[in-house]
């Protein structure tokens, strides 16, 4: 067994696991329960807090999958020599759908750099589309793991 290559997986693992679950967290959960308290103003500061929080975390796990997937990468090469056809089609979705997630982060990161004082959020921006992009890479994943 190679240690690095299971410590590498384990974070990639934990790093989209985190970050997706983030995603669907705001989606599945917390949007739904908070629709009562969205006229209240103190409320609307303390979603803005939490996705400001959850954009900076996001910062560290982006890095660490871009890291990870690179370094998986390699090892799948190793184990399985040239990749396929559609391995290679299949890799190359997930990268783009990462980097569709990745373009948003950035965007979403200057706003976040250049505020001055909280004004509070009424929606957490891009949750459908973002959580629809996690799905699909996820579905990438899934499909790399199974594709020869
Ligand atoms: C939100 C982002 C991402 C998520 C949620 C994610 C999730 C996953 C998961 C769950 C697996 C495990 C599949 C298995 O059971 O073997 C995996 C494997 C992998 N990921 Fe990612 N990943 C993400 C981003 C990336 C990126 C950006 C890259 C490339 C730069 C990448 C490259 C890979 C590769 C090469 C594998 C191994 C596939 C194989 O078994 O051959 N991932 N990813």
């Amino acid at each position: 067994m190679n240690a690095f290559k299971m410590v590498n997986f384990w974070i990639h693992l934990i790093s989209g696991f985190s970050y997706v679950g983030g995603i669907f967290f705001f989606l599945l959960y917390l949007s739904p329960a908070s629709k009562n308290y969205l006229n209240n103003e103190s409320f609307r500061i303390f979603l803005e807090g939490l996705h400001d929080r959850f954009q900076k975390l996001s910062g560290l796990f982006i890095t660490l999958l871009l890291i990870t997937g690179g370094l998986n990468i390699h090892f799948s090469h190793l184990t399985r020599g040239e990749f396929s056809k559609q391995y290679f089609v299949a890799l190359s979705f997930k990268i783009l759908f990462f980097s569709i997630m990745l373009t948003h982060y950035l965007l979403i990161l200057k706003l976040l750099l250049g505020k001055e004082k909280k004004t509070g959020l009424k929606e957490i921006p891009f949750k459908q589309t973002m959580a629809i992009l996690g799905l699909l890479i996820l579905f990438m994943a899934s499909l790399l793991k199974n594709l020869a």
